[in-house]
């Protein structure tokens, strides 16, 4: 019984591997794509912030949180790395809580320093100044 179990865990584990490393496989989202999406986002935040859309401040912040979730799953996961990634994600839920509260001044800070942990993240991992291209592979 141990060894079929231990064949089942040994399998499952493979398959996920394989998912995971498998261009294209559909499994796990590009994270330039990811990226993208997270652009399309915090566009239409800027425009929900200055109109004070509660709503949809919060809908694209909560958004912009799973967005961010999901780019942890990628290849890059150093400790400093995640710790952008989370600050980054306690600003999104800043934004949120505070759209929700109807708070302007709390959705307004809480925006700047969203727009403000991308760039340093970007900075982080080197991509000042960087032209992206639809044709890179992933994982980069
Ligand atoms: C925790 C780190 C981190 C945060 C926070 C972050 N990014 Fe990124 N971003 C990256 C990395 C890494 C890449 C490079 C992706 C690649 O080359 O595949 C990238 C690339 C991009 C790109 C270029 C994608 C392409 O087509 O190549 C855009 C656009 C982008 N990010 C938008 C944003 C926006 C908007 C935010 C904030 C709302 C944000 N990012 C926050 C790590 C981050």
């Amino acid at each position: 019984m141990f060894t079929l179990s231990h064949r089942v865990g040994v399998l499952t584990v493979m398959v996920i591997l394989l998912t995971a490393v498998t261009p294209g496989s559909g499994q796990l989202p590009r994270l330039d794509e990811l990226m993208q999406q997270k652009l399309d986002h915090t566009q239409r935040l800027l425009e929900a912030v200055v109109l004070r859309q509660h709503i949809t401040v919060e809908r694209e912040a909560r958004a912009l949180l799973l967005l961010s979730d999901a780019t942890t799953w990628t290849s890059l996961q150093s400790d400093e790395y995640m710790r952008y990634a989370f600050d980054f994600q306690d600003t999104a839920e800043e934004l949120a809580e505070s759209a929700r509260r109807g708070d302007d001044d709390g959705v307004a800070l809480a925006f700047s320093e969203l727009v403000l942990g991308c760039g340093d993240c970007h900075a982080y991992v080197g991509r000042e100044d960087y032209q992206p291209s639809p044709r890179r592979p992933a994982g980069r």
